[in-house]
């Protein structure tokens, strides 16, 4: 698998598995784009993509509850490289709720960081994806396709993503586009913890939850690093609109006991 010369964007690479992809396409010779809130944890993704070999490494420091700067995200990589090959929709955020606890506040920003962000980003990238025959995978969710307590507005917010995936593949794929979703079950990330989980409970949280997963463990962010890079090659070329789960088994699961949060 190589990416020898293909311009890459990866939202949400300050941490996680935007970080950890990052660090794999650079590996692979991609040229970088990575954006994020964080500055010293984007220095991090960027000396780390940099050891690994990348090309260049453009940072792009960008809010995405700002329309305005998530506008300016695909310009400022086309101005650089004058061109992109592959785009990642992985930046997202999730905070905890059920219909009684859950905020207007709260789906506003989870709607701006996981869809509309992804949806003019897509957008914007479209032209000079269809001049690359480049393709697009979208980071979403196994809670995308299962309801799981407390994750009501942050379900719903994947759920839109993979329709998302699904139309866009459809419109595109004429042109030579490729669109796909990601959606992993749980990986040890900062999500946890910023979606309202109580540090505390953490260690707990994710003993009980990795018994929910017939492999018997949480993912990595390798494991979703490489489903990711695979979806991006040239090794999935006839595959487009998918809805590809990376759960450990998870999906195959209906205990009720065994609940997610
Ligand atoms: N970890 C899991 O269990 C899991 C499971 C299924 C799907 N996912 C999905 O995987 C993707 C990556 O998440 P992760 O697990 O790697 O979590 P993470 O470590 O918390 O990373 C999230 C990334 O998104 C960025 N981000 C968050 N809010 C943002 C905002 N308002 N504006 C711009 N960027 C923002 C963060 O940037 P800053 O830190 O710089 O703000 C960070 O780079 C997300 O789409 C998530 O929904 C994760």
């Amino acid at each position: 698998m190589s990416f020898s010369g293909k311009v890459v964007l990866v939202t949400g690479a300050s941490s996680g598995i935007g970080r950890e992809v990052a660090q794999d396409f650079a590996m692979h010779g991609a040229i970088l784009a990575i954006t994020g809130r964080n500055k010293n944890e984007l220095n991090s993704t960027e000396l780390k993509c940099r050891n690994n070999g990348a090309a260049d490494v453009l940072q792009i420091l960008a809010d995405f509850t700002s329309q305005e700067e998530v506008e300016r995200v695909v310009d400022k990589v086309v101005e650089k490289y004058k061109r992109l090959d592959i785009l990642i929709n992985n930046a997202g955020a999730c905070k905890l709720g059920d219909l009684q606890t859950s905020t207007v506040e709260d789906f506003d920003m989870l709607f701006s960081v996981n869809v509309k962000s992804l949806f003019v980003l897509t957008q914007k990238a479209m032209p000079h994806l269809v001049a690359s025959k480049g393709n697009v995978v979208n980071v979403s969710s196994i809670a995308g396709l299962q309801a799981f307590d407390r994750l009501l507005l942050y379900s719903m917010t994947k759920a839109a993503v993979d329709q998302f995936t699904k139309c866009v593949a459809r419109e595109c794929a004429p042109k030579g586009v490729r669109v796909n979703s990601l959606n992993p079950a749980l990986v040890k990330t900062n999500i946890s913890r910023s979606s309202g989980l109580d540090a505390d409970e953490l260690d707990a949280f994710y003993e009980r939850t990795a018994r929910a997963h017939p492999i018997g463990r949480l993912g990595t962010t390798k494991d979703i690093s490489q489903a990711i890079l695979f979806l991006a090659s040239n090794d999935s070329s006839w595959t487009t609109g998918s809805i590809f789960l990376i759960d450990g088994g998870r999906s195959v699961i209906s205990d009720p006991v065994l609940i997610l949060v």
